[in-house]
């Protein structure tokens, strides 16, 4: 059994890890301030935490808890709020991101999982995937995840 926190672990693809790693019988932190993720969602075996990636209690529930994995999945994913208010995305997405990260490094996290998007690839066609991947990035959007 590992430690393991996962933030936005109420939200669309945190949910349904946090059921897969409840499963697996992993002890399971999620740090979720319910913004657009959903308590029913989540599986009664975690333990949430209702905060704000942003906030030193988040980072200091990290280094308490001091997990062997953080899965960051928290974020402002709507592209068209991104659009209309790029700086309340840019502080979620990078500064609550940067929180995240310094707490791992101050708990000697020694996994840590982020899912960007493949909208920083722009137009990906499905037979040149890998080989654009590989060649270079060309956003498609200003969500800067
Ligand atoms: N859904 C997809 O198809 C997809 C594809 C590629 C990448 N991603 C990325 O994966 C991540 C998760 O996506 P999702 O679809 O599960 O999104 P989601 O909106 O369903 O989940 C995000 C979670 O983060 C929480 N959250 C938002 N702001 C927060 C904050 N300041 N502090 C704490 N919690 C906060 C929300 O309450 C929510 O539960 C995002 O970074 C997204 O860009 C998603």
């Amino acid at each position: 059994m590992k430690k393991v926190v996962v933030t936005g672990g109420a939200g669309f693809i945190g949910s349904h890890l946090v059921q897969h790693l409840i499963g697996q019988g992993d002890e399971v932190h999620v740090i979720d301030d319910l913004s657009t993720g959903k308590i029913e969602l989540l599986n009664p075996g975690a333990k949430l935490h209702v905060l704000d990636i942003r906030s030193n209690d988040a980072a200091e529930l990290i280094t308490a808890i001091r997990p062997s994995l953080v899965v960051h999945l928290a974020a402002q994913a709507d592209v068209q709020h991104s659009v209309l208010d790029p700086a309340a995305d840019l502080d979620i997405n990078v500064n609550g991101t940067l929180n995240i990260l310094r707490a791992c490094r101050e708990a000697n996290v020694s996994k840590i999982i982020f899912t960007s998007t493949s909208g920083v690839y722009g137009r990906i066609f499905k037979n040149s995937l890998w080989s654009q991947i590989r060649s270079s990035r060309s956003p498609s959007m200003d969500y800067p995840n």
